[in-house]
């Protein structure tokens, strides 16, 4: 009696450790039946995981390619092909390894162009890595989290003032084609200084030349030395397209997990869909609406879970998200752009009627939110953006009248000067950007209606004039409005004794 219980023991405790090695007991090994277009099925591998990683054993016993696992099914398994380089065949042998997919990362990677499987493509040699980081993970759950309360400042001042991003924040960017969508996540990774924010761009089947013209953006304007750009091409398999959001998250989490600061754009995940799109029909899963499979929305839904600001028990570090999805004509209710819209905290919106206009940033105020990003503005901001909201939604009811401008009653009017002039000062050229501290100078200038008396098209001119005379002022208001955050009655003194002369200047 005491024997076979100490066998079975026995037994149970052999199983055990086969488990902690590889978190299961047995290993798999079975054959392709069948390959093409990226795609591999194969029987025999009863016990696969799901996004397990799976080796393809060449006929010296060397492992030739790789797999991942994305369908179980009752016979078979359908696995994605990760390293195309060699050739796959039927009849080819694979074993089960037990790992989930990772990535290498470590400080190393910071200024690199890398695959969606963390290979270096940019010619610079090999990435030191520290760790591996698996593509897919649980996200921090709310104990891990704590709110969003400090800014990421993206240096564009319709941004910054009225659809504010804190750390830690998913925030959507959407728009039709050549709208600026890119533009403003350039910008804002470019607005990052070094140290302080590590920037992840992951550009998603976009043409080889237009990443080799944003990769040299960055170098010109000396951004590339605090940014990760993880890329998976038009040329590119569609897994790698359909992996690269989750390896780049996956070098996120690393510094995340160092208590430091990531932003992470996606673009965009428009095209991603697709790619898994192309994958889930590939894979003969059953396709729903717009051919996308049912489970696209836990796609992103799962990604984007993943951005959050850790509490300080947990690192205190943060990842915000950038996800930019591309509209066919405007069409922000279609499948992809309803879910994804869902999933973040907020959607810049960006018109093309305005970019045409030479609205640029072509910001659609009305339909543009932030849903936790004001918690993380400083006080002057939150001050000023407060009346510039008011002043742009008079605006906006009362622009329909503009037309008639003869017959109107003295307030309308002013409503409406007003209006025009808050307007100009949200245009921003691309690259150029602007200290917090600036922002609200400008548009506290606006809107205390200093400029209605400059003829439109010399308010720009004139806030330049205004920023200029405050950076020579011995008083330094920019530097004290900096360091205070708030408008204290020194500050607003010295803006107002500021102003005067520039508005002399620029009425004719
Ligand atoms: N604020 C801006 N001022 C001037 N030009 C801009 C601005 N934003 C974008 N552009 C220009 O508009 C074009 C399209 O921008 P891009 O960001 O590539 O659009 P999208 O990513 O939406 O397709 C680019 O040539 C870019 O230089
Ligand atoms: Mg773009």
């Amino acid at each position: 009696m005491a024997d076979s219980s100490t066998a079975i023991l026995r037994d149970i405790e052999a199983a055990m450790t086969g488990i902690e090695k590889t978190g299961r007991a047995t290993m798999n090994v079975g054959t392709i039946l069948e390959v093409g277009d990226g795609i591999a099925r194969a029987d025999g591998l009863s016990d696969a995981m799901a996004s397990e990683v799976v080796d393809v054993i060449d006929n010296k016993g060397n492992v030739k390619a790789q797999g991942l696992v994305m369908n179980l099914e009752m016979m078979e398994v359908g696995l994605v092909l990760l390293d195309q380089e060699t050739p796959v065949n039927e009849g080819d042998t694979v074993k089960t390894t037990g790992t989930v997919l990772s990535v290498p990362a470590g400080n190393g990677i910071i200024g690199r162009v890398v695959d969606a499987l963390g290979r270096p493509i940019d010619g610079k040699g090999a990435v030191k890595k520290e760790k591996d980081m698996p593509i897919e993970c649980v996200a921090p759950g709310v104990i891990a989290r704590q709110p969003v309360s400090v800014p990421l400042q993206t240096g564009i001042r319709a941004i910054d003032a009225l659809v504010p991003i804190g750390r830690g924040q998913r925030e959507l960017i959407i728009g039709d084609r050549g709208v600026g969508k890119t533009t403003i996540a350039i910008d804002t990774i470019m607005n990052q200084k070094p140290g302080d924010v590590v920037c992840i761009y992951t550009a998603i089947g976009q043409r080889a030349n237009k990443l080799a013209q944003l990769v040299q953006v960055l170098e010109e304007h000396n951004s590339l030395n605090h940014t990760i750009i993880v890329a998976a091409t038009a040329n590119d398999p569609a897994s790698m397209q359909f992996l690269a959001p989750y390896a780049a998250t996956a070098i996120g989490e690393y510094f995340m997990g160092l208590g430091k600061d990531v932003l992470l754009v996606y673009d965009d995940l428009s095209k991603h869909a697709w790619s898994y799109r192309q994958l889930s029909i590939l894979l003969r899963r059953p396709s729903g609406r717009e051919a996308y499979p049912g489970d696209v929305f836990y796609l992103h839904a799962r990604l984007l879970e993943r951005a959050a600001r850790l509490s300080k028990d947990f690192g205190g570090g943060s990842m915000t998200a950038l996800p930019i999805i591309e509209t066919q004509a405007s069409d922000v209710s279609a499948y992809i752009p309803t879910n994804v819209i869902s999933i973040t905290d907020g959607q810049i919106y960006l018109n093309p009627d305005l970019f045409y206009a030479g609205v640029r940033p072509a910001i659609d105020v009305g339909l543009s939110v932030s849903r936790v990003g004001g918690n993380a503005q400083i006080p002057a901001m939150k001050k000023v953006a407060g009346s510039l909201r008011l002043s742009l939604a008079q605006y906006r009811a009362l622009e329909a009248f503009a037309q008639f401008a003869s017959d109107l009653e003295k307030e309308t009017k002013e409503q409406l000067d007003r209006g025009r002039r808050v307007t100009e000062i949200l245009k921003q050229k691309q690259h150029e950007l602007a200290p917090v501290e600036e922002q609200v100078a400008i548009i506290w200038a606006a809107t205390q209606g200093y400029l209605d008396t400059v003829p439109v098209e010399k308010v720009l001119l004139a806030a330049d004039a205004f920023l200029n005379a405050l950076k020579t002022n011995k008083d330094k208001p920019l530097a004290s409005l900096a360091k205070e955050k708030t408008l204290t009655d020194d500050i607003v003194s010295n803006l107002k004794s500021t102003i005067g002369s520039i508005i002399e200047e620029h009425q004719a």
